[in-house]
């Protein structure tokens, strides 16, 4: 109940408010050949046909899946162009049996093709699995799963679905940061060519994700401006190429670490493309909206790299923020949202690349839970009760935001608590027991979110999506187990 939803009109009027001359223009095109990633690690994830229309609205055909929910896969038939993902922790049954690869196939595609309307293209066998901090872990299983898949798809008579892998750009390199000089990982050289290859014969596409915003939050003497396009503070000269930007050097060395492998004319993809907007001081709205805006055009503008003249595929990552995503990499990593985790945009972004300062779509239709949130109680006065419950609560709910530099960064002790108390409680779905902290939560209808700092309401739970529910059940056990190791 107490859903309340927001008209288009209304968040025209809150975006005018906000950025001044803009117009919400519906049902524009989205730039050839762009794309978006939409991962559902989030607590309560939006429904996929609430998030089909919004892409619809916007012009955007071509969306990329982390796994294969059929709740969500289904919600894309018709118009849209899909790609679905094998998670790396099911790469070791798959390489080891072509029979579960054939159930695969027959469960998370023919249903789909056949019967569901949806236009699958491509199956990404694998998330970045070679990424360096992962070890070997499944550089042995990658290929053999991404053979089986091929082979059960082909035995089912699928051809036209492709086979490929998502690789982070960290699996080439070169040692003079000049793009000629580029090629593979040493450690993963040999399985790097075997993959080339069958990418080449089937003629797949070559997937990678780049992230200038890694380069600048990796490496303190990094020059800001050149992580960003349209700038042309600092180029790298290499043979006759100019470079003013850290993307398309990156791009130019994979293209080049393929020359050097004799198969220059695989087609590279960008699986993913994005800048966060929190959770680190270069992750904000600002950074990212110029990230985008010159992404963008430059794909709109057809221009292209040195080595890779032309049109350009892309992805963007991504569509909402995910607040149960690892942040093993970074806090940043649950803001990569160009939309906050209800569907509300963060920025303007023309998906068209004419940049223009416009707010995208909104999601229309989104449920919210009740106006409520959870507080540190005012008549708290002893401080050094506040701790141990504000660790209580980050250990089992995004804090993320509250970071120097974040969106919350400057909040004090008791805004601290605040915050994370309203975290944990929405994110149980607003129990009255997660408001209460041993007495020092309070449970409030007006809303405490100032400035840049947004205390969330949490979307309705979707019954039917069990995956969500088995999300929710298993962090209140963590939640819980921590609990009890408290005490
Ligand atoms: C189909 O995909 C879903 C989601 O990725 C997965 O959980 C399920 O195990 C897959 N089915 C088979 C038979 O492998
Ligand atoms: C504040 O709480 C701490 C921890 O429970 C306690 O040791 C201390 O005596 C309290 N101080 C006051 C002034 O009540
Ligand atoms: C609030 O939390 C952030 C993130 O943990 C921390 O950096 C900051 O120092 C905290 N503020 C206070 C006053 O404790």
């Amino acid at each position: 109940m107490a859903g309340a939803e927001f008209s288009i009109g209304a968040l025209c009027l809150i975006v005018l408010l906000a950025y001044g001359t803009l117009h919400c223009v519906q049902g524009a095109d989205s730039i050839p050949g762009l794309g978006i990633n939409w991962g559902a690690l989030a607590s309560n994830p939006m429904d996929p046909n609430i998030v089909a229309n919004m892409l619809k609205d916007n012009g955007i055909k071509k969306v990329k899946l982390f796994d294969a929910d059929p709740w969500i896969v289904s919600a894309f038939s018709g118009d849209f162009e899909v790609m679905v993902g094998i998670p790396n922790d099911q790469l070791s049954k798959f390489a080891g049996s072509l029979g579960d690869a054939e159930d695969w196939v027959k469960e998370n595609l023919t249903k789909h093709l056949h019967n569901g309307g949806v236009n699958i293209r491509y199956v990404a066998v694998g998330n970045e699995p070679f990424l360096t901090s992962y070890g070997d872990k499944y550089v042995k299983k990658t290929f053999p799963a991404m053979q089986n898949i091929q082979k059960a798809i082909d035995k089912a008579g699928h051809g036209e679905v492709k086979v490929t892998t998502a690789l982070n750009a960290d699996v080439y390199e070169s040692q003079t940061n000049k793009p000629s000089d580029g090629d593979f990982r040493d450690n993963i050289r040999d399985v790097m060519k075997q993959i080339i290859q069958f990418l080449h014969e089937k003629k797949s596409p070559f997937l990678v994700n780049i992230y200038p915003f890694l380069s600048l939050y990796q490496s303190e003497g990094f020059p800001e401006d050149f992580a960003f396009f349209g700038t042309h503070s600092m180029t790298i000269s290499d043979k006759n190429a100019q470079y003013s930007n850290v993307f398309d050097a990156n791009l130019d060395t994979l293209a080049w670490a393929l020359k050097k492998s004799g198969y220059s004319d695989i087609k590279i993809v960008v699986g993913e493309i994005g800048w966060p907007t929190d959770g680190n001081k270069n992750a904000n709205v600002n950074n990212a909206k110029r990230f985008y805006q010159g992404f963008l055009k430059n794909m709109a503008s057809k221009k292209g790299t040195p080595m890779l003249p032309g049109h350009m595929d892309a992805y963007l990552f991504s569509l909402f923020d995910e607040n149960l995503k690892s942040i093993d990499p970074g806090n940043f990593e649950r803001h990569w949202g160009i939309y906050r985790y209800d569907g509300k945009p963060k920025f303007p972004i023309d998906f068209s690349g004419k940049g223009e300062e416009k707010l995208p779509q909104s999601a229309k239709g989104v449920r919210y839970q009740e106006h409520k949130w959870c507080v540190l109680n005012a008549d708290v006065k002893n401080m050094s009760l506040i701790p141990p419950a504000l660790d209580y609560a980050c250990a089992g709910a995004d804090c993320t935001s509250l970071g120097y530099g974040c969106s919350c960064g400057n909040l004090g002790l008791a805004g601290n608590a605040s915050f994370a108390f309203n975290q944990f409680f929405q994110t149980r779905d607003q129990s009255v027991e997660a408001c209460d902290f041993n007495g020092l939560g309070s449970i409030v209808t007006q809303d405490p979110s100032k400035g840049t700092c947004l205390f969330p309401i949490e979307l309705e739970s979707n019954n039917g999506d069990m995956l969500t529910t088995m999300r929710i059940m298993a962090s209140m056990l963590i939640g819980l187990s921590i609990f009890f190791i408290t005490l």
